[in-house]
């Protein structure tokens, strides 16, 4: 019977399955902007995560055996308390809201100790390998995985509707996962870089944009000089990584008028603290140099003087503190899919 008849290889295995759909899923969630795909991805990486909590009971009797075993266990139970935290903190997020403690929100603990997990598991599975058999390709392995896959996502909509009935901030999260904050109130908007990133200081008297075409002299625009062109308004939806999405009214001038639509290749926007984002051509058109937001100049956290609004994209690519537009050979696909500086 399942429980009792040797289920630890292929537990084990269901696990790795789980983890690496769980993994990677996580990033496509974070890839992906507005609804309805973004919830079917969001929903499907709760599944995989929730199929980990599933697998539970099975893995219980791993543990107990290998916990009788002699053998250092320290980092077995480490990767154990930090997947155990990783989840708890998704769940809290999905259903309790961001949870903001000192800056620190639900969804940041839920990805750091995802990221602090992957070693961790490489560890652990390197030290304990479970080989496949060709058995495992079974009629049978794949009816125990679709019930497993639907034992996983029955608790999904159960925490889903136990969700919306007890009205938790969680039923009002977007596709995304992410939880509005200050919308058409930029100062009540949070201030969130990429991890890599920090705040600087800009002298606007100083400052200048350069945009640069191939085999054209580069042209400097001063603040003012883009407070001067003719410039657009648009209300666009900043859906942040960090669990979070506000509606804006941003002014500013759009990145066609600048380096109009090349033919080929991309276009690159630098920040001044040497982050950056490739796009496609054909994106110029609805990418603003925005100025402005709610009527206001941008404040420094927002990325003052000049930041990216990039419409219909997560809030990673709305680079802040812009210091160059580059029209570049490169294809905009050349770049990694996450900032990495
Ligand atoms: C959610 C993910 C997982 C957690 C939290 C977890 C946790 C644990 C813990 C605490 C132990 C007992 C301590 C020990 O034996 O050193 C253990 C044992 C074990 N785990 Fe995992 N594990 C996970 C996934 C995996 C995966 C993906 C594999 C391999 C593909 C694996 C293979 C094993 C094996 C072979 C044992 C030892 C069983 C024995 O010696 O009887 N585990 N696991
Ligand atoms: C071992 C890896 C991971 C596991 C087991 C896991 C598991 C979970 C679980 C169980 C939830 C709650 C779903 C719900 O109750 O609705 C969740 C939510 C979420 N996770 Fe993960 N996750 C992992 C890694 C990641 C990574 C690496 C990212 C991003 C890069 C990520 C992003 C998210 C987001 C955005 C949500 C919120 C989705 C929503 O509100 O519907 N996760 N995760």
């Amino acid at each position: 019977m399942g429980l009792s008849r040797r289920p630890s290889r292929r537990t084990n295995l269901a696990l790795l399955v789980l983890l690496v759909a769980a993994f990677v899923s996580g990033w496509v969630a974070f890839a992906v902007e507005g609804s309805p795909e973004s919830r079917v991805v969001t929903a499907l990486h709760g599944i995989f995560g929730l199929g980990i909590v599933v697998l539970a009971p099975w893995k219980s009797v791993v543990v107990r055996g290998g916990l009788r075993r002699e053998r250092r266990h320290g980092w077995a139970v480490v990767f154990a308390v930090v997947v155990a935290v990783s989840l708890l903190a998704g769940v809290v997020h999905a259903t309790l809201g961001p949870l903001d403690v000192a800056g620190i929100s639900a969804l940041d603990v839920h990805v750091g100790a995802a990221l602090v997990a992957v070693p961790l598991a490489v560890l652990h599975v390197a030290r304990r390998p479970q080989r496949p058999r060709m058995a495992d390709l079974s009629r049978r392995t794949a009816l125990r995985a679709l019930a497993g896959g639907a034992v996983a996502a029955l608790v999904y909509v159960a925490v889903e509707s136990a969700t919306a009935v007890a009205r938790l901030p969680g039923a009002r999260r977007r596709g995304t996962g992410s939880y509005e904050a200050g919308s058409g109130d930029p100062s009540a908007m949070p201030v969130t870089q990429w991890f890599t990133d920090d705040v600087p200081h800009i002298d606007v008297d100083a400052y200048e944009l350069v945009v640069s075409r191939p085999g054209e002299p580069a042209l400097r625009l001063g603040y003012r000089d883009l407070l001067t062109m003719t410039g657009t308004t648009r209300l666009v939806v900043l859906d942040c990584t960090g669990g979070w999405w506000a509606e804006q009214t941003w002014r500013g001038v759009r990145v066609s008028t600048l380096v109009g639509r090349p033919d080929a290749g991309s276009v690159v926007v630098r920040s001044v603290t040497g982050y950056s984002r490739r796009f496609p051509p054909e994106d110029t058109d609805a990418l603003l140099l925005a100025t402005h937001v709610g009527g206001a100049p941008l404040s420094r956290g927002h990325g003052a003087p000049v930041r990216l609004v990039a419409p219909g994209r997560r809030g990673f690519w709305w680079v802040k503190w812009v210091e160059s537009v580059t029209v570049e050979p490169e294809p905009s696909w050349w770049q990694p899919p996450f900032p990495v500086q």
